[in-house]
């Protein structure tokens, strides 16, 4: 048994002050110091630093590990330009991302306090590496193929990546899953082969969607950038489906619906209505000109969301304070506190409970995996505890997963 104590301890009912947490691999009472320590004398007393917050470790839902090499390659700015530019140079940043590279990703977003996160893998590649690291791994397997004459080898390219995953030591902490590229690259048969998969083995599920204006006008009117793009590359003027058609492909399993920045309000509805939940990238939406996603129309909807970094491929750095100041900034109009709170939340339990975790909770019972962030002095107010942890940490002082110390 080990005993943990802060400053703050960030629970489903609020930062709680005076109060410490017994765990093992699971998160066994919290209460205070005296009380834990005469229950269990034998305990291993961990005594956070001054001004500490224990939140549960943070978890970054959508990440494209294999294009971590990506620096200056891939072309900012708007949408189109940067998916050319991702066939330019896509071969070299991805033989570029070896396991070194995808590693030390893996770290730097250990030390900004993620214990887990969604890998969407195009190649399998990272298999190795989220075998490797210390942090839970939701490991989506990427269906990618509108063209109805390879779909079949690319179907069967994309099970046995399933099967993979799926035949990971229980050691690895990798939870296989099912990630479906996008409506305008994914033909609708292998679509529902996927999903049934996915339904199959109750495996987490996410889509791309809606990310760019030009993904909304080609399968709306066969019209836009993507017109010049899917005759260039695959000698075509018809997407393989349309906006409703795709969305309604998942109406019966709740789905990571990835971007959604170019939804209008009636298909967010429906996204609520059918229990799916968005995965909300500011900065790569910023960085690939997109728009942005309207959070307070996603908050009005209730639909639950996580904030994610997306890949290097469309960002900075896999850093999750990076992430939560953009996402404050980004939303310029939202009350900060309440923002900062929300964001908070959408990294702990909201995207433990999209991704079907027992983590992402300081309660008794959940998965004991914390994020200990140490700030410069004691926040005078509790409502703002929130937004001094994003505005004043670049990294965490500790992490623990499973009851272990891995930072
Ligand atoms: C497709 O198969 O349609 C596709 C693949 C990569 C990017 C865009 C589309
Ligand atoms: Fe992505």
């Amino acid at each position: 048994m080990k005993i943990i104590s802060a400053n703050y301890i960030y629970t489903p009912n609020g930062f709680v002050s005076n109060k410490a947490v017994a765990f093992t691999d699971t998160i066994k009472e919290i209460d205070t110091f005296e009380v834990l320590k005469n229950k269990y004398p034998d305990a291993h007393i961990i005594k956070t630093a001054a001004n500490s917050v224990l939140f549960p470790g943070f978890i970054n839902t959508h990440v494209h590990l294999e294009f971590s090499a990506n620096k200056t390659s891939l072309k900012y700015g708007s949408f189109m330009p940067w998916l050319d530019s991702v066939i330019e140079h896509r071969e070299d940043i991805v033989s570029e991302s070896n396991n070194a590279v995808m590693l030390d990703q893996c770290h730097a977003m250990l030390r900004s306090g993620i214990s887990t996160f969604g890998a969407i893998s195009s190649f399998g590649n990272e298999l190795e590496v989220c075998e490797k690291v210390s942090q839970r791994v939701v490991f989506f397997n990427e269906l990618i193929g509108s063209n109805a004459q390879y779909a079949d080898m690319l179907y069967g390219d994309f099970m046995e990546r399933v099967n993979a995953s799926m035949s990971c030591e229980a050691s690895s902490l990798i939870t296989p899953a099912i990630a479906i590229h996008a409506a305008y690259s994914v033909h609708p048969i292998i679509l529902q082969k996927a999903i049934n998969i996915a339904k199959t083995h109750t495996l987490p599920l996410s889509t791309h969607f809606l990310e760019s204006q030009a993904e909304r006008e080609w399968l709306e009117n066969a019209e836009g950038a993507f017109k010049g793009f899917f005759k260039k590359y695959f000698n075509t003027q018809t997407p393989v489906t349309n906006i409703k058609e795709f969305m309604y492909a998942f109406d019966t399993y709740p789905t990571h619906f990835t971007h959604c920045v170019q939804a209008t309000k009636e298909e967010l509805s429906y996204l609520s209505q059918k229990g799916h939940s968005i995965a909300h990238c500011p900065r790569s939406n910023r960085y690939l000109g997109v728009g942005r996603l309207p959070l307070e129309t996603v908050k009005e909807l209730d639909i639950p969301y996580s904030v994610a970094t997306d890949g290097l491929s469309s960002n900075d750095s896999l850093n999750m304070f990076d992430e939560l100041r953009a996402a404050l900034m980004l939303h310029h109009q939202a009350p900060i506190d309440l923002l900062a709170n929300s964001l908070i939340r959408s990294i702990t339990s909201d995207a433990a409970d999209i991704l079907g975790l027992n983590c992402g909770r300081i309660a008794v019972g959940k998965l004991a995996d914390f994020a200990v962030v140490t700030l410069s002095e004691t926040p005078k107010r509790e409502e703002e505890i929130a937004l001094w942890t994003i505005l004043h940490t670049k990294e965490v002082s500790e992490v623990y997963i499973n009851g272990e110390k891995v930072i």
